[in-house]
């Protein structure tokens, strides 16, 4: 195991796609998973919180602290999106009791501590999905975004179009205050929004070849992408579920699979059509980067090397 491995902090609300980039970090020997937030997002934070850790039990990292978070956005009303992720948040696994307990004091706490006081050259964090923990941190402590060494976001959309409405994507529009405070808060930013994770699917064969890998990890990792697919052409047929939070991990592991352009993003906040819409503008320092290309084949092949301990 390198002795260099990267400390991560994960802030998510799984979510099938959550529960892969999980699985992901876990599988790499290059990521130190040093915690574990969540947020209520595409189920209640009861269940985002409980499967965080039944993904922490069933990959044997019982170990890892999962604080729960905010249970609601900042000043809206909480969205879900059980249609694609199942009532339980995350279709495909038989839900069960984790056996490890949450850890003790709230998300939003624990991320001011931890980034406090970072390890040499900080944290890596990836928010996967309503920004509102990072969002109440910041607020609370501003001086925590010298913690962090990159920031990995999958949330937004420009060229491909919303999924919740035609110019927004969930994990924004679920919670566009607090995107537009992290995003206000200079942090190095790369973001994984649809433009890029729409071109990464994971179409049936490409489930196959993970099925047929052996080991419980493998098989655990296609009966989630089995059951998002399922979801995923009910409400849009002809299409396959496109890995949203995984591109995250993707992107630390294998930053080579990715264009990406330098930019500032904002986020529209007033009610209308373009509610929870991305603005991005170009700039030439960022401090934002917006991932504009993803290699799919690429990226299936990290998943098959971290399933067979090659990666
Ligand atoms: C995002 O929304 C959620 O449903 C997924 O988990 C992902 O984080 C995609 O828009
Ligand atoms: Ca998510």
């Amino acid at each position: 195991m390198s002795a260099a491995r990267l400390p991560l902090i994960i802030d998510c609300d799984p979510g099938i796609d959550d529960a892969v980039m999980l699985m992901m970090a876990f599988l790499s020997p290059r990521l130190d998973v040093r915690a574990i937030t969540t947020v209520a997002g595409n189920v209640p934070l009861r269940l985002t919180s409980r499967n965080a850790r039944m993904i922490c039990e069933r990959m044997g990292r019982g170990d890892v602290p999962v604080y729960a978070g905010c249970p609601r956005p900042m000043t809206q009303k909480a969205v879900t999106a059980e249609d694609f992720h199942g009532m339980t948040g995350i279709s495909g696994i038989e839900v069960f009791e984790p056996k490890a307990p949450l850890a003790k004091g709230h998300a939003v706490n624990a991320l001011i501590d931890l980034l406090s006081a970072p390890p040499p050259g900080g944290y890596t964090v990836i928010i996967s999905g309503p920004m509102t923990n990072l969002a109440a941190a910041l607020v609370m402590a501003p001086h925590i975004a010298s913690g962090i060494r990159e920031l990995v976001v999958m949330g937004g959309a420009d060229t491909a179009g919303g999924n919740i409405t035609p110019t927004a994507e969930f994990n924004i529009y679920a919670d566009p205050i607090a995107a537009n405070i992290v995003f206000d808060a200079n942090i190095p930013t790369v973001v994984l929004a649809l433009d890029a994770t729409h071109q990464v699917r994971a179409a049936p064969p490409r489930v196959a070849r993970i099925r047929a890998l052996p080991g419980a990890n493998a098989a655990l990792m296609a009966d989630l992408l089995d059951a998002a697919n399922a979801l995923e052409t009910r409400w849009r047929p002809g299409l396959w579920v496109p890995m949203h939070d995984p591109s995250t991990t993707g992107w630390i592991l294998a930053p080579h699979l990715f264009e990406t352009k330098p930019c500032r993003i904002t986020v529209t906040t007033r009610p209308g059509k373009d509610f929870g819409r991305t603005r991005i503008k170009d700039t030439a320092k960022g401090p934002h980067r917006w991932v504009t290309k993803a290699d799919d084949d690429g990226f299936f092949a990290l998943i098959e090397d971290l399933l067979m301990g090659r990666a």
